[in-house]
């Protein structure tokens, strides 16, 4: 069977099996579709939180923003709370194709309400999260989940049978623990492990920043597909060259001008989308990714850095595709 493939989630077909994964900060609108240009198969809101959803909230409704073009298309959601969890899984039926519940995020603002990552620590609440939540919605439903809150924790396995029995569609592993938050190796033997515990589709994450790496955990893990997260920052040909790859094509070679012709585009495509403001705020950010590896990119993110308006970061794009540098 070849390791590029369609993946089926619950009545959702995806084309293939290199999704985007939710990055909070990044995978806007604007980010999404410049994924799914390069070939993401699915790609995923920011985490939202449910809390905010119910009060309706301005900024939280503002990060499902969409359009047509940007499908299909998984809101992630984070909280604790089932009931409010399933009311905020109503409301985005229109608006995804399939939901996410985040129970993986690590940082203190998110686990300090008892969500993300926090959700480990209490596997009986994560049942009763996805009862609750399957009741609410028709879409396909997933969880995201880290190994466990500790070090060593095995959480991942029992987490995995909960999500199976209380009706998952799929379920994604970062296989670091809370406590690691980023740092040493994902390990990918934990994705290889829950794919032999359960028959719905394991998504694996972590530590995937060259088509390379993307081949390796879907040959070592025998996972039925993958998220790609921070190795798509600056680098959105990660998915198609991944597909060059996997087809036994040739990868197709990115230069300084694609990558600053992907910048002016991406910037254009903000400006649109946000205004000129948030645009230019972001795309320091993105610019700053998308010169990675290019000579001087230090000194040239300190002048990304100094742009004052939109005109100023075109010129600066411009002068680094024509010099090369
Ligand atoms: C800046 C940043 C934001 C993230 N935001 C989210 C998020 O909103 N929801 C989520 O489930 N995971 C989030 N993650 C975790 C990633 O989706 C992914 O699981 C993790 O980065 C491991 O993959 P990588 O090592 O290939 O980057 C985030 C990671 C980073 C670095």
């Amino acid at each position: 069977m070849s390791l590029l493939r369609p993946l089926q989630i619950a009545g959702l077909t995806l084309r293939h099996n290199l999704l985007l994964a939710p990055l909070a900060g990044i995978t806007n609108h604007v980010f999404r579709l410049i994924c799914r240009q390069q070939g993401a198969s699915l790609a995923f809101t920011e985490m939202v939180s449910v809390n905010g959803m119910v009060r309706e909230g301005e900024k939280t409704l503002s990060l499902l923003a969409s359009s047509p073009e940007d499908r299909p298309l998984g809101a992630q959601l984070f909280g604790n709370d089932p009931g409010l969890l399933a009311q905020a899984a109503s409301m985005v039926k229109d608006n995804a194709d399939l939901i996410d519940i985040n129970m993986g995020c690590p940082v203190r603002k998110v686990v300090g309400t008892g969500a993300g990552s926090a959700l480990l620590q209490d596997p009986s609440r994560i049942a009763e999260i996805i009862r609750t939540v399957r009741k609410a919605t028709k879409l396909p439903l997933t969880i995201k989940i880290r190994s466990g809150w500790q070090c060593g924790d095995d959480t991942w396995q029992e987490v995995g049978r909960i999500a199976e029995a209380e009706g998952c569609d799929a379920i994604t592993l970062h296989p670091r623990s809370r406590a690691q938050m980023f740092d040493g190796q994902a390990n990918w033997q934990h994705i290889a492990q829950l794919k032999q515990l359960v028959k719905i589709p394991v998504i694996g994450s972590g530590d995937l920043f060259t088509p390379q790496d993307c081949q390796r955990m879907l040959a070592e893990t025998g996972c039925d597909g993958l998220m790609v997260a921070r190795g798509a920052l600056g680098n959105p040909w990660i998915f198609h060259q991944t597909c060059e790859l996997l087809e036994g094509r040739p990868v197709t070679p990115v230069s300084c001008a694609d990558r600053m012709a992907m910048a002016e585009q991406h910037l254009a495509l903000f400006t649109d989308y946000a205004g000129a403001s948030v645009a230019v705020r972001e795309m320091k950010k993105h610019l700053g990714w998308y010169i990675h590896g290019v000579p001087g990119a230090a000194a040239l993110r300190r002048t990304v850095n100094m742009a004052q308006d939109t005109d100023e970061l075109q010129a600066i794009i411009r002068q680094i595709r024509e010099t090369g540098v």
